[in-house]
């Protein structure tokens, strides 16, 4: 199992990032972005960059920094006004396999457990294998559910995964014992 390297920290982002966010997504290869932003143009990307560094009651985001205050990878969790709690991931690609998505996963599972979440949907698409082996691989017991428009839901009971992710990466916070279920959503190309 890949352990977080001795120097990365993840924690919570805030407006501070606004610039390294920038950077580290310019570092990003255009496949890995267009898995996490699904072809969105400059302007959606840049307006998502500026929510991940300005959390809110409906969404809060970590970040994945070396020591020298670089981002190399995020998480976000986003509550909908459906109920719905949605997860995203994106990763650097030269840090991808290093165990910054399994720590980032930490901080978004004990992050919906702390809030007694029940669903979190996470939305990549179908012939996204990397995202769906990186879940099951950080999230044991994901059930996969085709639904409409070429997409695919991924249900995990987070309880399990916030205690599982903890173990993986103590450094991401405490657990709190909530009751939850962490959801993939996975659209088809
Ligand atoms: C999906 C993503 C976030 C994974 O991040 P990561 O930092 O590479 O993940 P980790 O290193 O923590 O991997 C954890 C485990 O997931 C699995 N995994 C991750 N990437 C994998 C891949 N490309 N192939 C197979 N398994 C993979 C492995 O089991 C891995 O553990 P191991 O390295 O010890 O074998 C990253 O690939 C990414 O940013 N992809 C583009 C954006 C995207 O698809 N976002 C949607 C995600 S819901």
């Amino acid at each position: 199992m890949s352990s977080l390297p001795p120097d990365v920290a993840v924690r919570r982002a805030r407006p501070v990032d606004l610039a390294a966010l920038a950077a580290f997504v310019e570092r990003c290869s255009t496949d890995t972005l267009h898995r996490r932003f699904h072809g969105a143009g400059d302007r959606p990307v840049r307006r998502e960059l500026a929510r991940i560094a300005s959390p809110t009651a409906a969404h809060r985001s970590w970040v994945a920094v070396t020591t020298d205050g670089q981002v190399h990878g995020t998480a976000t969790l986003a509550w909908s006004r459906s109920g719905t709690t949605e997860a995203a991931f994106l990763v650097e690609d030269a840090w991808q396999r290093r165990g910054l998505g399994r720590a980032l996963f930490a901080a978004i599972a004990v992050e919906a457990a702390r809030a007694d979440v029940d669903v979190v949907v996470a939305t990549v698409q179908a012939d996204n294998d990397r995202a769906v082996r990186f879940l099951r691989a950080v999230a044991p017991g994901v059930r996969p559910r085709y639904v409409g428009g070429a997409e695919l839901d991924l249900s995990i009971p987070v309880a399990a995964a916030s205690i599982a992710a903890s173990i993986a990466a103590p450094r991401s916070g405490p657990v709190s014992g909530g009751r939850a279920l962490v959801s993939a959503s996975v659209e088809a190309a």
